[in-house]
């Protein structure tokens, strides 16, 4: 029988010359045995813990669990910091970090000896931003999510993360409840370890691993802080050390069906539409295709089976206690909606792992049959306002306004948005359509959460819950409304979104797919004419680095130069 080659960590800790030593001779100083240099499997633990992340302050004990794993197997775990992605602290927007979080993931893999990794994410960007660079490296591969929080408990009623923050803000701005309610909820919503524990951005992402193959089954929704979490992180610490030895690559993993059974997933638990930009991005490092098409056409026919907020009203626990996403994945499977092939982590193929998962309760997971919402794929819509696409999330919109021409009421920026929004001489009434500018990638810079615009007080205290809104921005996964997003080119490209003007009609039609500013081509290229380039916001750093090479959201919003794999190879030695 061939023998296999070598692991690629015996280039350094095999060596017996002065390399040999160097490398051997530092990692002892902790007390680490000559015996683990014998060509075990090094693993790395890739950790986004940070204070600076409340999501993700769990993570050290969640490693610690990792690494037990890694050592009952036979592997040596080493574990290291990358850069950490806040939601809730980070400024201008978490979004703007997750490439340089990418580089930074990519790089410390590629240049240390490691032969597989973990990756540890929990907040939204920390999923994204690991795989990412990891899938440039494209080592053996297991994600683990940190897991969600505890459901939110006020007054005797469940409040979500995020979306009931907006809710409560909205009450608080048409004066509906008081202050001191307000301030009572902030510690009611958020009370143990864990991310956002709606069906967010990160709950999202954490199922958006398991559907792809790259978690163990399970980790879509266990709890942050339920032992299950932990023995999930250790079974993954081993599982690592198996892929290594039976050399799995990401890319086994990370395959075109696996993308499409995400996708699927992601219309099927009413996902987050800023997924959509996560995995075209994460798919083009890896070398699969993935447009912006594939969303609408895969989506488009699945059902939202979910019922949790934005979209509905439970929360991931439910969700969890439920069945959580195997019983998800098993309703897609059963009705011809998964690539049942597709290779998961545990070595077994996604049938394999969720042919059996049982559902405990029919409200909160339904069934294909008898759906929680009907047709709510993710839409891609086009026209002369968005020719390479804008997005909108049918599950969390109103079906009256997906059909809607109406008055716009532009924003040049989110600042001139903020002076204006609370003016009760503000002329908007509840049928004119919301446009807001230059929050995209290159214009906010980050393409910050900004595009489910708060509605005008006026408004609010008539009893108006819902406007359509269009904006060139991304949208909290926590958000809801009939919210149009990503359009794209971005105003600050040149897109059309720029051009818009007070008084335009704007045409939405959800059905045909269609976003049509209805202004003739004379008037916009006579506006174009005027229209002036943004300066960079910064002239130096990773800012203008950012400013410089960011892609539009279609292409993932990743930086040019990234796009695509290097692999694991290192030319020199380091002295
Ligand atoms: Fe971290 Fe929502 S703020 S997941």
């Amino acid at each position: 029988m061939k023998k296999k080659p070598a692991q690629r960590s015996v280039q350094w800790f095999g060596r017996q010359d002065i390399y040999g030593f160097i490398y051997r001779s530092w990692v002892k100083n902790r007390g680490v045995p000559q015996d683990q240099f014998d060509g075990r499997p090094v693993i790395g633990i890739c950790n986004t813990w940070s204070e600076l992340t409340p999501c993700n302050t769990h993570f050290r004990i969640l490693a610690e669990h990792v690494r037990a794993g890694v050592l009952e197997a036979g592997g040596f775990p080493l574990e290291f910091p990358v850069m950490s992605l806040g939601e809730t602290l980070l400024r201008p927007t978490a979004m703007l970090y997750r490439n340089l979080a990418a580089m930074d993931v990519e790089e410390s893999i590629r240049g240390n000896p490691l032969d597989g990794v973990v990756l540890l994410g929990g907040c939204d960007k920390t999923t994204p931003a690991p795989l990412m660079g990891a899938a440039s490296v494209d080592l053996p591969t297991v994600f683990v999510s940190g897991g969600p929080m505890l459901s939110g408990k006020y007054r005797g009623t469940d409040i979500g993360s995020g979306t009931n923050t907006w809710s409560m803000s909205e009450d608080l701005r048409a004066g509906r409840i008081k202050l001191e309610e307000f301030h009572e909820a902030e510690s009611c919503m958020h009370r143990s370890h864990g991310h956002c524990m709606t069906m967010g951005t990160a709950s999202t992402m954490a199922s958006m691993v398991e559907a792809l193959g790259v978690g163990m089954p399970g980790n879509a929704a266990i709890p942050a802080v339920d032992a299950r979490r932990n023995v999930l992180a250790r079974m993954a610490g081993r599982q690592i050390v198996q892929l290594v030895r039976n050399r799995i690559p990401l890319s086994k993993i990370l395959t075109r069906p696996a993308f499409e059974n995400a996708i699927r997933a992601l219309a099927a638990i009413g996902g987050s539409t800023n997924a959509v930009i996560h995995l075209i991005a994460i798919a083009r490092r890896i070398g699969v295709e993935l447009s912006l098409e594939d969303f609408d056409r895969l989506g488009r026919g699945v059902h939202t089976l979910v019922n949790l907020m934005p979209s509905g009203k439970y929360l991931m626990e439910d969700f969890y206690y439920s069945g959580g996403l195997p019983a998800v994945l098993r309703e897609l499977g059963e009705n011809h909606l998964l690539n049942k092939e597709a290779l998961t982590v545990n070595g077994k193929t996604i049938w394999e792992n969720y042919k059996d998962a049982p559902c405990w309760n029919r409200d909160v997971i339904h069934g294909v049959k008898a759906p929680f919402k009907k047709n709510t794929g993710i839409a891609v819509l086009r026209g002369n306002l968005c020719p390479d696409g804008a997005i909108i999330k049918p599950s969390a919109a109103t079906p009256r306004l997906m059909k809607h021409r109406g008055r716009a009421v532009v924003f040049e920026n989110i600042e001139d948005f903020h002076r204006r929004i609370d003016d009760p001489g503000l002329d908007i009434d509840a049928s004119c359509v919301m446009v807001l500018k230059n929050c995209g990638p290159k214009g906010y810079p980050g393409m910050a959460e900004v595009g489910n615009m708060p509605l005008p007080p006026k408004l609010l205290k008539k009893g108006v819950t819902d406007m359509v809104r269009i904006s060139d921005a991304r949208m909290s996964g926590t958000a809801y409304g009939t919210v149009v997003l990503h359009v794209c080119p971005e105003a600050a490209a040149g897109g059309v979104l720029a051009l818009v003007e007070n008084g335009d009609m704007i045409e939405l039609d959800v059905a045909k797919r269609k976003l049509q500013l209805l202004v003739s081509e004379k008037e916009l290229s006579r506006r174009k004419k005027l229209w002036r380039k943004p300066k960079a916001p910064l002239e130096r750093g990773y800012w203008k680095l950012y400013f410089d090479h960011v892609l539009q959201a279609s292409d993932g919003a990743d930086l040019d130069f990234l796009v695509g794999k290097s692999g694991a190879f290192v030319p020199r030695d380091n002295h």
